[in-house]
């Protein structure tokens, strides 16, 4: 892959302006979903030379191959050659789908990302990761390819619900105590609606960033971006066959405190640390998920395509900012941090 940049703008339009200033592109096709054709689009609009728009449904229901074809057919439609831009303003369902359009359409054109929500501001839109679910199987067609440039503006988030802010915060959550004590110190610190949100949303980058290049295939080192999402995915989803929904970050959440639960128990995680995490995360997304049943998650936490011949492995905390890929866990473990949740 490529090298690409992560820029952090106040003001989005202007960067816009700037950065198409010095390309020439035979054509610019802008991606939207129904919410940022509404909210974010007007951001940039004035600076845009001329552009087609296509508009795709929200959700994630839609990030399939049905919206690829879409997407492609509009883009042959127009006669869009290699030499055309696809600017991409949307979350991450938009940001995966069309970067995946992108990335194959005539072997690859240029895409620009601009992550309007906060959990594709700063998780993502950063690691080239782009593709689709396939059936009932999440993120199971897809590519590694760097986008031309992504520009993230704090200023799109001033329109995203509560729900989704917040689910986006478990990934930041997350960042910070694979990174360091320092980091978990400063995100902690206050309260999380008034936070300021440049430093961490930048900081959150720059660790993604710098572990993602390292390891741009998730050989090893990348795995510890899943910390708390083996428990949380399996949450995620029997959350699903619930009518209680969980968030994606909802899930990660009760999942950081149950892996957090396990690194303690293995003698790792100071007893301290754990207390904290715990209810610095309870301040924040209350007690979700409470009416899941342990064989739900279970039978989820065994399906997941990370792990290997019936094993169970997570990311687990020696300690805050030591993180340690592909330990083992048991069932039995898993079960016992879940009563820790209940009862926390
Ligand atoms: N590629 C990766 O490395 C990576 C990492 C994490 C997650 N993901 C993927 O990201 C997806 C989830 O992304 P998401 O949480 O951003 O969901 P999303 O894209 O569905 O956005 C959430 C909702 O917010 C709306 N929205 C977006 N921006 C808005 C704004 N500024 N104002 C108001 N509404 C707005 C969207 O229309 C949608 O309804 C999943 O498909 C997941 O697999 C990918
Ligand atoms: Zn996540």
């Amino acid at each position: 892959m490529t090298e690409s940049r992560v820029f952090l703008s106040d003001n989005p339009a202007s960067w816009l302006n700037q950065f198409l200033s010095q390309k020439r592109y035979s054509s610019i096709t802008v991606l939207v979903d129904d919410q940022t054709a509404t909210h974010c689009y007007p951001l940039i609009r004035t600076v845009l030379p001329t552009h087609h728009i296509v508009q795709i449904p929200s959700g994630e229901e839609f990030k399939n191959l049905a919206t690829c074809t879409l997407i492609w057919q509009k883009l042959t439609d127009r006669q869009v050659d290699r030499h055309g831009l696809m600017i991409i303003l949307g979350g991450g369902v938009l940001g995966d789908l069309a970067g995946f359009c992108a990335a194959t359409f005539k072997r690859g054109i240029d895409f620009l990302l601009i992550p309007t929500t906060l959990l594709a501001q700063v998780d993502a839109s950063v690691g080239g990761k782009l593709g689709i679910d396939f059936n009932h199987f999440k993120n199971h067609i897809g590519v590694f390819q760097l986008p031309i440039a992504t520009l993230v503006a704090p200023a799109f988030l001033k329109t995203l619900p509560l729900a989704e802010m917040r689910s986006g915060f478990a990934e930041v959550i997350k960042h910070a105590l694979i990174d360091s004590l320092e980091a978990w110190k400063a995100t902690q610190v206050q309260s999380w609606e008034k936070l300021d949100w440049k430093d961490l949303i930048q900081h959150s980058i720059q660790l993604k960033e710098a572990i993602t290049r390292k390891d741009p295939t998730e050989k090893g080192l990348r795995k510890v971006l899943n910390l708390g999402h083996t428990i949380g995915h399996a949450i995620e989803t029997a959350s699903l066959e619930t009518n209680q929904r969980l968030l994606h970050g909802e899930a990660v959440a009760i999942g950081l405190i149950m892996e957090a639960f396990i690194s303690h128990q293995k003698g790792w995680l100071a007893k301290d640390d754990l207390t904290q995490i715990t209810t610095y995360i309870l301040g924040i997304f209350e007690k979700n998920g409470s009416e899941l049943v342990i064989e739900a998650i279970l039978k989820n936490v065994f399906q997941d395509k990370k792990n290997r011949s019936n094993r169970i492995l997570a990311v687990l905390l020696k300690e805050i900012g030591k993180p340690e890929w592909d330990v083992e866990i048991t069932a039995e473990e898993i079960q016992s941090s879940w009563e820790y949740y209940l009862s926390a």
